[in-house]
């Protein structure tokens, strides 16, 4: 199917089977990230000490982003709510406003300490936003399990990974 598509769209056979290889790899490694168990996925979104910088303000923003994701994972879970749309948008929105008044925050405190790898760490915060602003409300809606799965996992990992590889450049601790 994807084969004839492709053709149809104006690939070659070669090209259509490297096409039909790519999503096949891509829907492989996307299967393997949404694997976690649930049980995988409450420890990645649990706050733990280790992610204190020591910077006060900045730490109790990154617990508030965490308890945003315990958000989306109870939402996930909830069985009672059949349209989770709304929900949905209400959640993204929040994330979305609260990690952009973060980023500002994170970003002031950094000018202000002279920072050395500002401009790349800011780009890391555009680029967050960005995904976020990307997400299409109109697919969420097909498969709304799916997405907040793969948003919970963007996130979860996107909050380890940054506050312990970046952030922790600037940590006090
Ligand atoms: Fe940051």
């Amino acid at each position: 199917m994807i084969i004839i598509l492709a053709i149809i769209n104006g690939l070659n056979l070669k090209n259509s089977l490297k096409f039909f290889k790519k999503v096949v790899i891509f829907n492989i490694i996307r299967k393997l990230l949404l694997t976690r168990t649930k049980e995988e996925v409450l420890r990645m979104i649990r706050w733990q000490d280790k992610y204190a910088l020591g910077v006060v303000k900045i730490d109790e923003q990154h617990r508030k982003l965490f308890e945003i994701a315990g958000e989306i994972e109870a939402l996930l879970n909830d069985e009672f709510i059949t349209d989770k749309y709304d929900d949905i948008v209400a959640i993204l929105g929040e994330l979305k406003d609260y990690t952009i008044q973060h980023f500002k925050d994170e970003e002031e405190f950094m000018l202000s300490h002279k920072f050395p790898m500002f401009l790349t760490h800011k780009m890391m915060h555009n680029d967050f936003v960005e995904k976020i602003e990307s997400i299409d409300l109109s697919k969420v809606d097909n498969e709304q399990n799916l997405y907040l799965k793969e948003i919970l996992n963007f996130v979860g990992e996107w909050l380890v990974e940054h506050i312990l590889v970046e952030d922790a450049k600037y940590s006090i601790n």
